[in-house]
């Protein structure tokens, strides 16, 4: 994938103290998967897939907008590919958020956790038990966070959703209870979650929870954040 740094420092400017995130995930849409993807969205700073997509889908949104990666798999990300890129660090299109935090451009700080519910045998299935244990290995570094840049986290980003928000009653679309509790305890600004499949215009897509908004990002979502206090006052001193 092309480096994205000095196109993403050009979209920033667009939407001054603010960064505009494009959300993806489980379906592929045709006005991302196309040349005139710039067009559509012409002032993304950054690309974030909740999984279920398949990662040349991913690495073509991200090259046409020239714009930087995050991932988090799920569960449907079962061919020898994918598996190769999740475990390797070389050749992998993006950053994968799993079990890890990111601190994007010195701006936005970013977790994921991949997967979904145990239903099955299948890949990146894991019980509400191990899921509590993926949680917890994310603490350290939210403390750290909160530490050195005086929150914990601004965006949460996995596949299924957090437990009785848009999740489902059926054991495979069950949300996550640790996830419910690190929105609750950690209030990143967004969960951006996918795995449940938008049918009706009615569905309910977004919910604020505590502090944090938890948006389901099916198809695709726009969000524009502002950007830290810290990170604008670093800015202003450059000026
Ligand atoms: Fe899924």
């Amino acid at each position: 994938m092309i480096s994205a740094d000095s196109n993403a420092r050009k979209h920033s400017q667009n939407h001054e103290g603010k960064i505009k995130v494009l959300c993806v995930s489980d379906v592929e849409i045709s006005q991302i998967y196309s040349e005139k993807a710039v067009e559509r969205f012409p002032d993304v700073d950054l690309l974030i897939s909740c999984g279920d997509l398949p990662m040349g889908y991913l690495d073509f949104a991200a090259t046409m907008l020239n714009v930087p990666l995050y991932f988090v798999f799920g569960n449907h990300h079962h061919t020898p590919a994918a598996k190769k890129q999740s475990m390797s660090s070389d050749g992998i299109s993006g950053h994968n958020l799993h079990e890890n935090c990111i601190h994007h451009e010195k701006k936005l700080l970013i977790a994921g956790i991949e997967g979904s519910v145990k239903y099955n045998r299948g890949p990146r299935q894991y019980t509400q038990l191990q899921m509590w244990f993926k949680v917890f290995s994310l603490i350290p570094k939210l403390l750290l966070n909160r530490l050195i840049h005086g929150r914990y986290l601004d965006i949460f980003v996995s596949h299924a959703p957090p437990w009785q928000i848009h999740d489902q009653p059926d054991l495979p679309h069950q949300g996550i209870k640790a996830f419910r509790w690190l929105d609750k305890v950690f209030s990143p600004k967004y969960h951006l979650h996918g795995h449940i499949h938008v049918y009706r215009s009615t569905t309910v897509r977004e919910t604020v929870y505590y502090k944090t908004t938890v948006l389901n990002c099916y198809g695709f979502k726009e969000i524009l954040l502002d950007l830290p206090k810290s990170h604008q006052a670093k800015k202003e001193k450059q000026k």
